[in-house]
């Protein structure tokens, strides 16, 4: 029945409760209407809605509720489909993100399959710390009647590999929970690891709702941050490269580039704070090394995706070849008999060493030997796009995206050696083809009251996302103060974008910019310096209520800034250092303190 038939006579609503419900779905796009249904089902169940209104759909007993936990969108990918597979057999599923998972439902649960994945050094990803962490605590409920499975995502080259899958695992089972399928650990390269999971999954699940289900009629509530685009990681969005410029200087170190493409009536919406996936290709002239070393010659056919192609067009297109992993490592020793390799298989600390700073190519000039193409294929991972943090307003740059990226370029045994996604796109020229998808980032959002003041930190790349950022605040004519640290090599040739920040300074826009340029004296300067230099203002604006961002290098500038916050804190605050913790801690839970780091 639609809701403007309904009357307080023919529903449990009173008049006025009935035109309050009108008024908040007036607005609403039947997407985002389905996902409101859905989202009310969940609660209603959650609180054990027993109670039918006269007239409404009746609910299953049961029902699989598909939990995910995600960072840059591909364990919600993974969910996703699961939830369409789960639909398309008729079974009763919601999807729902962890943020909004109420740590009460678990009770309510009759069968649960997580799919998460693993975020830092091994911890849960933003959306799924909160649920995680009640999991963990004492307050987390026996549930033996649960059956359950959890897919992990991960990247084998980390020292904790598939960590929170792993850990969510072992914590509904030591809660009573039945496992209906092993857990799947997925490695970079997951897509038939997930198909075998799914599959096995859903069947586990369809056959013990079944005996426990008598009016198994299929519901579907979607619980998901935003309305989806219609291009997707699988499937790109094919598009044209308007700008590619080299924005550091000619002395400068590093080549970073200011990246724009076009997006024009392609009905992909984003946001400041959301990243943009780049699919690549790689280099022809590194494939053509790699072939002349294992004296292939490229015209070999190989299938790959049930497809048949020459050797050379796949590993172009289709597989990673500039980054080493234990996979091809596991292979290529049994292949080639290289004692060296076989040796750092067993120590894992020492193979991740191994593996950074190699390439495929690295590996294989360890040893010759003999390869047939289809030897080759099997120890190399499929090519995976990669995330760029989106460097523009839509509100500014109508119709466009801008990234800001650094070209990985480095040596190896003497020899250059350049990043895939990064090398790619220093090549392409403008007006050439590129793939991309946008990769949604709720957890890294300017407030929504547009008088909070905000502190930016983003040295090198990092200070993409800024960008976006302070045009978004200049569009919306936002009257709160912004703060930004910048810090780089050195100021004259690696100062991005400087020309905007002086604008944007003396257009008051920018209320204050600190730099620090590490190279440019005998001591290096980081943007952690600055912060606690300016420690007794930093703290005052926190305690005025400003949102701290951190966007780039998460092995060491993240955890340095981290650390200057928390010393700041205690210092300006007179706090113990416990007590500091638990401060930045708090800014965490309350968004108020949000990373994009990499
Ligand atoms: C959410 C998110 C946002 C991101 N935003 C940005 C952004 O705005 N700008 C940006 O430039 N990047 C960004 N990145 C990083 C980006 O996704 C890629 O990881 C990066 O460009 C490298 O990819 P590549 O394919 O060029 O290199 P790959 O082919 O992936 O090669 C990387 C490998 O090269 C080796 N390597 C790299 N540097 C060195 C070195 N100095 N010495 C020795 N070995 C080395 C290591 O083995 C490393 O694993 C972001 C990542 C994420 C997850
Ligand atoms: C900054 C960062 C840290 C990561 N840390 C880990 C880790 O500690 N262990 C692991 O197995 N994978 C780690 N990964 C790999 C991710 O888990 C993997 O890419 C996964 O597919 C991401 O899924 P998501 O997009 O749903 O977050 C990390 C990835 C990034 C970008």
């Amino acid at each position: 029945m639609l809701l403007k038939e309904l009357s307080s006579l023919t529903s449990p609503l009173s008049e006025p409760q009935l035109s309050k419900l009108q008024l908040a779905l007036n607005d609403l796009s039947p997407t985002q209407t389905a996902w409101v249904s859905g989202y009310l089902a969940g609660i209603s169940q959650a609180s054990g809605g027993q109670v039918q209104a006269q007239g409404a759909v009746s609910q299953p007993a049961q029902r699989v509720t598909i939990l995910f936990g995600s960072q840059t969108g591909n364990a919600k990918g993974v969910a996703e489909e699961l939830y369409q597979q789960a639909q398309a057999q008729g079974i009763a599923a919601r999807l729902v993100n962890m943020a909004d998972y109420k740590a009460k439902e678990l009770k309510t649960e009759s069968h649960l399959l997580i799919v998460a994945s693993t975020n830092g050094e091994g911890e849960a990803p933003d959306d799924a710390v909160t649920f995680h962490d009640f999991l963990a605590s004492k307050k987390a409920p026996k549930v033996p009647e649960l059956k359950y499975s959890v897919c992990a995502l991960g990247d084998s080259s980390y020292e904790f590999y598939c960590q929170t899958g792993l850990e969510f695992d072992e914590r509904l089972a030591a809660l009573g929970a039945e496992a209906v399928v092993d857990r799947a650990d997925c490695d970079v390269d997951y897509d038939d690891v997930v198909a075998a999971w799914s599959e096995q999954a859903l069947a586990a699940v369809k056959a013990t709702l079944k005996e426990a289900t008598t009016s198994a009629a299929p519901i579907a509530a979607v619980a998901s941050n935003h309305v989806a685009n219609s291009y997707t990681k699988k499937k790109p969005f094919k598009t044209e490269l308007l700008v590619n410029q080299k924005i550091t200087g000619r002395f400068s170190g590093k080549d970073i580039r200011h990246v724009e493409i076009a997006l024009e009536d392609a009905g992909i919406s984003y946001q400041a704070g959301d990243a943009l996936g780049i699919w690549f290709k790689n280099d022809p002239v590194l494939v053509d090394a790699i072939l002349d070393q294992l004296e292939l010659d490229g015209t070999e056919t190989v299938t790959v995706a049930n497809e048949t192609e020459n050797l050379r067009d796949a590993l172009i297109n289709r597989f990673e070849l500039t980054q080493s992993y234990p996979s091809f490592i596991q292979a290529y020793a049994e292949l080639s008999g290289s004692k060296k390799l076989a040796k750092l298989l067993d120590d894992k600390a020492a193979l991740r060493n191994y593996c950074y700073g190699r390439q495929i190519l690295d590996v294989i000039d360890e040893k010759k030997a003999k390869l047939t193409a289809t030897q080759l294929i099997s120890g190399l991972r499929k090519i995976t796009p990669r995330l760029y943090s989106i460097a523009s307003s839509p509100n500014e740059a109508e119709g466009e995206v801008h990234l800001t990226v650094a070209v990985v370029d480095y040596q190896q045994s003497g020899e250059q050696r350049i990043g895939g996604a990064s090398g790619f796109l220093q090549r392409l020229e403008e007006g050439a083809e590129i793939e991309v998808f946008v990769e949604h980032n709720d957890n890294f959002r300017l407030p929504s009251n547009d008088e909070t003041p905000v502190i930016m930190i983003g040295p090198g790349t990092g200070i993409a996302p800024f960008r976006a950022f302070v045009q978004e605040r200049d569009v919306r004519e936002a009257t709160g103060n912004n703060w930004l640290f910048f810090g780089n090599q050195h100021f004259t040739d690696d100062f991005l974008y400087q020309t905007e920040w002086q604008s944007y300074l003396k257009s008051g826009l920018l209320t204050k910019m600190d730099v620090a340029f590490s190279r440019d004296q005998a001591e290096k300067v980081y943007v952690q310096d600055r912060l606690r230099e300016n420690a007794t203002e930093l703290y005052t604006w926190l305690e005025q209520g400003a949102h701290v961002y951190v966007c780039g290098d998460g092995d060491r500038m993240a955890k340095d800034v981290n650390e200057a916050l928390i010393e700041i804190v205690a210092e300006q605050g007179k706090l113990a250092r416990s007590e500091a913790e638990e401060y930045v801690a708090e800014l965490r839970r309350n968004k108020r303190y949000q990373r994009d780091v990499y």
